[in-house]
């Protein structure tokens, strides 16, 4: 059955010339029938380099915005319209505008796991995978980085000569692991290596062998001469690892790990987006955005584009 949909659904994905993308946080079904998979950063360069007329998002919101943003000219849907991200929510643009005209010589950088509306007052956005390299490569020495304040603090441990400023926000799925979690793994485990997203708590990432975006950690996992991993991200990874390494162990850091935003999203959502998406009967859910709002909330996925390529 998953199979006979996975044929329908390669076949009007050709008919359609549209390119899926998926997060690696989606279900294995939905990752085999996708052009590009990878973490938020491998998305949006992948985006760009493809000759389509429509884009699918398996993903969250944001991230569809993002596509979006890196090619106006073309249609972007986002597979179940439900998926947000509630980090991305979290802080309103009026807040953030006030603090930018106190203090102007603090550059605003934003995880791109934010509103378009919240880029439009940002200056730079960053993902888990170029957040260190973008904040170092920076002309600015005073940085606010939003929304994540775990992100936030890892990157200010690694960039030690800027003066960042935290606001309290963050990932929930990611910040609910405790030290309790990771004693209990470990005491379970006590041969594996650590792998953690740095969007986890600092008493996480603290006692971490590894510290890295979704795709850096399973490329660690995937190179390394270790055979046991505890991995601290969201559950998707830890199965889709055992497919890729049988010979490997891989233990969930914790079970609270599940994003129940990036699991909305089905294999029959894609088909019935790819069925709809030109019928202009709601049934499939685009990305609309002004050219004004893409010129505005596109600077800052540009200067990342520019200081993380
Ligand atoms: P990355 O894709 O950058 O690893 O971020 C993880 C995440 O939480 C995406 O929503
Ligand atoms: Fe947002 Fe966290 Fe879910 Fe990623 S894992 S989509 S940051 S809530």
């Amino acid at each position: 059955m998953i199979s006979k949909i996975q044929e329908e659904i390669l076949k009007l994905k050709k008919d359609k010339n549209a390119v899926i993308l998926a997060h690696s946080y989606q279900a294995k079904e939905i990752i085999e029938i996708a052009d590009e998979t990878g973490d938020s950063y491998a998305l949006s360069v992948a985006a760009k380099k493809h000759d389509c007329s429509a884009f699918i998002m398996c993903g969250v919101h944001f991230m569809a915005e993002t596509v979006k943003m890196l090619s106006p000219d073309k249609r972007v849907f986002l597979a179940n319209g439900e998926a947000g991200c509630p980090m991305a929510e979290q802080m309103e643009p009026e807040l953030i505008a006030q603090l930018k005209a106190k203090e102007p010589d603090r550059a605003v950088v934003a995880y791109i796991n934010t509103t378009a509306a919240l880029k439009e007052v940002c200056d730079v956005c960053v993902t888990s995978s170029t957040a260190v390299q973008i904040v170092e490569k920076m002309d600015a020495d005073k940085i606010l980085f939003i929304p994540d304040c775990n992100l936030g603090g890892y990157v200010a441990k690694q960039v030690p000569d800027k003066d960042i400023k935290l606001l309290e926000g963050g990932c929930p799925v990611h910040a609910s692991v405790t030290a309790s979690d990771l004693k209990r793994a470990k005491e379970l485990h006590p041969e594996a290596l650590v792998l953690v997203h740095p969007e986890c708590r600092e008493e996480i990432v603290r006692n971490a062998d590894y510290i890295g975006s979704t795709s850096g950690i399973m490329n660690f996992a995937k190179n390394s001469d270790a055979k046991e991993f505890i991995i601290g991200t969201e559950i998707s990874i830890t199965e889709h690892l055992q497919y890729a390494c049988p010979d490997k162990e891989f233990y969930n850091l914790s079970k609270k790990i599940i994003c129940p935003n990036m699991k909305l999203t089905t294999l029959m959502d894609v088909y019935k987006t790819l069925l709809n998406m030109d019928k202009n009967n709601g049934k499939a859910c685009e990305i609309k955005m002004s050219d004004e709002q893409i010129k505005r909330a596109g600077v800052c996925i540009d200067e990342m584009i520019r200081l993380g390529g």
